[in-house]
């Protein structure tokens, strides 16, 4: 099972939007199931799974004190990727997220405001010894300030090779819990993250080989029977519905 975080200090760069995006595509492309996790206490990611009609991604409602415990869960029931939005806000919350992910994903508009905040992303994630990828979101189409933002990320740390636009549809097709692949599959948009599931998906591959050889002897004995992933993580959040 991986574990990928979406994390920026700042407030609007898109985190939400391709935490969603990223779990609906690699649902998608076979690379399930897969389960969102919403560490954020303002809870939008929350907010669009419960309008969502399709199940999958399953949505797996955690805490900071239940984290672990519930990433072995989902292991157990067999899930292969996990997708954890998180707040824009320097808490223990976003320090656990950090501490359990694998790769950390972070959105940042090719705007002044966005890349002044990105050091404190790095900083965080850096003193985890965590590997990084920026992604530039919401760029205008042939603007100079996205390729002066990707040069000046790129002292920071890896810049995806992918840029995500400015498109409505990014907005509009989450307003009733879908995704751009949702509503065009043979978008624009929806062919952008395509490409950025399959450059981060590469990204995740490589970053657990290395792990797996570092740190499992056991690797190739065969692994727990998966099981389905069960009714725990299944649809609620609304209390009156009961768990
Ligand atoms: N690529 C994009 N194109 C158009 N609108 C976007 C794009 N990415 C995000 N948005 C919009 O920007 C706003 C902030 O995005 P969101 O994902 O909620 O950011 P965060 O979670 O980092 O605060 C939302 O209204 C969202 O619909
Ligand atoms: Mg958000």
């Amino acid at each position: 099972m991986r574990v990928l975080a979406v994390a920026s200090q700042k407030g609007g760069s898109g985190k939400t939007t391709l935490s969603g995006h990223i779990a609906v595509q690699a649902q998608l492309h076979g690379e399930g199931p897969v389960a969102i996790m919403d560490m954020d206490p303002q809870g939008s990611l929350a907010d669009w799974w419960n309008e969502r009609e399709a199940s999958l991604p399953v949505f797996a409602q955690t805490s900071v004190s239940r984290l672990n415990n519930d990433l072995e869960q989902l292991r157990s029931q067999g899930v292969k990727l996990v997708v954890i939005d998180t707040p824009p806000a320097i808490t223990v919350a976003i320090q656990s997220v950090i501490a359990v992910a694998e790769l950390i994903v972070v959105p940042t508009r090719p705007s002044p405001h966005d890349l002044r905040a990105a050091g404190a992303t790095v900083d965080l994630v850096e003193r985890a010894g965590k590997p990084l990828v920026f992604v530039l979101n919401a760029a205008t189409p042939r603007a100079k300030i996205t390729f002066e933002a990707a040069i000046a990320l790129s002292q920071h740390g890896t810049v995806a090779p992918v840029t995500i636009h400015h498109r409505t549809d990014f907005a509009s097709s989450m307003i009733d819990g879908r995704t751009v692949m949702e509503l065009d599959p043979k978008g624009k948009s929806a062919g952008e993250i395509r490409e950025l599931w399959s450059y981060l998906a590469d990204r995740l591959e490589k970053n657990f080989r290395r792990t797996v050889f570092a740190a499992r002897p056991n690797v190739g004995q065969p692994v727990q029977a998966a099981r389905p992933v069960a009714a725990t993580f299944g649809r609620r959040i609304n209390a009156a519905e009961g768990a």
